[in-house]
Formats: structure tokens, sequence, C-alpha cells
């Protein structure tokens, strides 16, 4: 019987670090209390914990406040609280083609609304932004740019520096939400006003975690208001950080967990989980290269791509040619008859060769209009620094048998 293979890391991180687990057991049958609450031992006990976090954060992301940093339940709520928090009536945003819907989805209610206008910078068929294209959009009332750093759907990781330059003084948000914990980020080298990150997907942590790193200085109005456990005279929601953004109890137990991760991402090393990342991705690239029938998504090169491969399993080459159409996305035809439909394909992956991924649009509608993969999507192989390359062989294997149909479908 074949051992299930989890490649929807992208979607959450799987497994977790037996240390993640351990510092969640240990924080719910030792711990327990509400930090910086009371004044208790317990109290003080778990607000070490949590304050230890935001330092080993801090650390990871070279930001030299940790208390810039506010945890939230996701990058969905980062990214809500950066834009419903920033943009002011009039206002102009730029997002990019990337972008996933907890970026789209509240840029365009803030439009249909009416509070503010928004232009969409595109990319290239590999998932390259147009960072001319962007500085061309810039107006005089642009409040916001937000960057996808590496797409949920092709991988394609982009040049913050170069979006940084474009930028000017335009705040810049940075949705780390595929990147933190997989590659390096420097909040300073890159000159980011907002990261917003998961913590359930590269740093290892449980679901419900996430965080918000906010630039000193930069305005941002709360999404929530309430208590904060400090200067609870005051009627007014506190305007210091991380109090201003973080009202309420909190997921201690998962910010537990979160710092637990942040230690396995320290203490292995960026550059070790993003080399072994790396390698299993050209493997995984090698090996279905030259597959008929099959089309692969991004730029196939590892240097800018985290470990995400869209695939489509569809005869979408000019003149019949049974090459696959590797690095170059954007189909030249509309998939064929004989294509497998991506929800099929997962279906035989998951029920075959228990291979789990994911199909469909993966939340970033826009960016499959890019690949030319809307509306069916494609499916997703994410991976992770404990998949291994012998999964990476099952992978590849399982692709070949659907891409020649072999004993799945109805011909
Ligand atoms: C690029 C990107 N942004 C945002 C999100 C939302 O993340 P979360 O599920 O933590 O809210 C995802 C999740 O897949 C993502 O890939």
């Amino acid at each position: 019987m074949n051992r299930q293979v989890y490649m929807d890391n992208a979607a959450t991180s799987f497994p977790k670090p037996q240390s993640v687990t351990d510092a969640m057991v240990h924080f719910m049958t030792e711990v327990g209390a509400d930090p910086g609450r009371s004044r208790h031992d317990k109290s003080m006990e778990a607000s070490v914990i949590v304050d230890g976090t935001r330092n080993k954060l801090a650390r990871l992301f070279n930001i030299p406040d940790p208390k810039r940093i506010v945890f939230t339940l996701n990058a969905t709520e980062s990214l809500n609280t950066v834009i419903y928090g920033v943009l002011n009536p009039g206002d102009h945003v730029i997002i990019t083609q990337l972008e996933h819907n907890s970026v789209i989805r509240p840029v365009r209610h803030l439009e249909h609304i009416g509070i503010i206008t928004v232009s969409v910078a595109p990319c290239d068929k590999m998932g390259i932004l147009d960072v001319r294209a962007l500085k061309d959009m810039i107006q005089e009332n642009t409040a916001l740019i937000a960057l996808n750093h590496a797409s949920n759907v092709c991988g394609t990781i982009q040049d913050v520096i170069a979006v940084r330059e474009a930028a000017g003084k335009v705040p810049l948000l940075l949705d780390a939400a595929q990147t933190a914990g997989a590659i390096p980020i420097d909040v300073q080298a890159m000159g980011v006003d907002f990261l917003a990150f998961a913590g359930h997907k590269a740093l290892y942590g449980p679901q419900g975690t996430g965080g918000l790193y906010v630039g000193e200085g930069v305005p941002i109005r709360p999404l929530k208001r309430g208590g904060t456990g400090s200067v609870s005279e005051q009627e007014r929601q506190p305007d210091f950080f991380p109090d201003a953004l973080e009202s309420g109890t909190r997921n201690n137990v998962g910010i537990a967990g979160l710092g637990a991760g942040v230690d396995f991402v320290l203490e292995t090393g960026v550059e070790t989980i993003r080399m072994h990342e790396r390698n299993l991705l050209e493997s995984l690239v090698e090996g279905l290269i030259d597959v008929p029938g099959i089309t692969l998504y991004g730029p196939l090169k590892t240097q800018i791509q985290v470990p995400i491969l869209s695939v489509t399993f569809d005869q979408a080459l000019p003149d019949n040619l049974h090459q696959s159409f590797g690095g170059c996305g954007n189909r030249a035809i509309p998939a064929t008859f004989e294509s497998v439909h991506p929800q099929q394909a997962g279906t035989i992956l998951s029920q075959e060769f228990e291979i789990l991924v994911r199909v469909g649009l993966h939340c970033a509608p826009l960016a499959h209009q890019a690949l030319g993969t809307f509306p069916d999507g494609t499916v997703r192989f994410s991976m992770g620094y404990f998949n291994t390359f012998e999964e990476v062989e099952i992978a590849v294997g399982a692709v070949k048998k659907i891409a020649e149909k072999k004993d799945f479908l109805d011909d």
C-alpha cells in the first residue's frame, strides 16, 4: 500500500515539527493563563512565551522592534488589517495580478462602496510582475501597493527591491504568506512598510496563527478595538504597539506552537530549508518537463520560485506536438477534449496514488487569467521541508500515468 504523500503545503504545512505540538501541549497543560492580563505566575509565564515568539519573529525578519509585530489568526486577517486600516476615501491602491483573494476581495469591496480606486499591475506568462507597468500606475493619491511575494499558484518570487524602488514613497504591503520561513526576508533591506504572514505555512506553526509587522511611524487604524490589559482606565484604544492592533484574548496556545515553529526554522536555517526545497522543485520539474500531454506553469527556475508547481493535463500545444510546454505557461490553444480536468486529476492523485494536492483556482483568479488557466485552474503540487526525493519520484510516476490516461479514464 502507498504511504500518503502530502503536497499541499501552500495551503498549510504538514507535518509540523514535534516541538510545535510539545509547545502547545505544554501551554495547555502547564501554563494556560492569559498573558498581560493578570500579575500571577501563570500569566507572567504566558507573557514570556508570547513575547518570546514575537522576539523570534523579529530575529527572522530583521525587525528592529519586536513590538511592531502583532499576532493575527492568519495572513488574511493581517492583509485585511492593512487594507481597511490604511486606506481613506479618495485613495488609490495598486495590487498585482498575482494577488490572493485575501487582497483582491477587500480592495474590491472598498472600491465597490466608492471609497477607493484600484489598479492591477500585470505579470507575464511566467508570473513575473511588470514592475515598469506598476510604476506607471502610480498616481498622486496612490496610498498603498500590495505585492504578492511569491505566488501560491505558480511559485514565482517577485523582486521586492525593484518594486520598492519603483514605489518611491508609496507604502508597500508585502504578502509573505508563501515566503515567511521559506526564503530570507529582511524588512529593513527590502524597505517593507507592512509584512503580512501566515504562521501555519512555512513557519510550521499551527492553524489559526499569523502576524503583521507595521513599520515605525506608519499610520494604521485597528480592525477591532477592545481589551488589551493595558491603560484600562482609558476608553480609547491605546495607540502603542502591539496593543493598538491586538485586542481580546489571542490564540496564545497557537502562538506558543508558532514560537516552536520559528525556532525550528531558525535552528535549521532558512538557507538550508531553501536549498532542500529548491532541490525538490528541481527534481519535480526535471521529472515532468518532457512528459507528453501536460503543461507546466511558472518560471521553472528554482532561484525565483518557491516549491510550488502548477500542472494541467492537456494537449495545449500547437501542431499536436507531444512535448510539454515547460516554462511558458500561457497555453497557446485552449485545452482540448483530451484533457483530464484538474478536479478529476486531483481525485485520481488522491484516490489511486494517495498524493494530496490542491486543484482549481487556489483563491487567485487573476493569476490564472495571466497563465491561461482560468476558469478551470491547475493541479498544484506544493512542497515543504519534510517532503523527500522519494515522494517527488512517486508524484512524477503518478503524473505520467495520468497523462498516459492509463486505467483511470473511460475512453
Ligand atoms: C499568497 C497568499 N496570500 C494570502 C493567503 C491567505 O493565507 P491564510 O490562509 O493564512 O489566511 C494565502 C493562502 O494560501 C496565500 O497563498
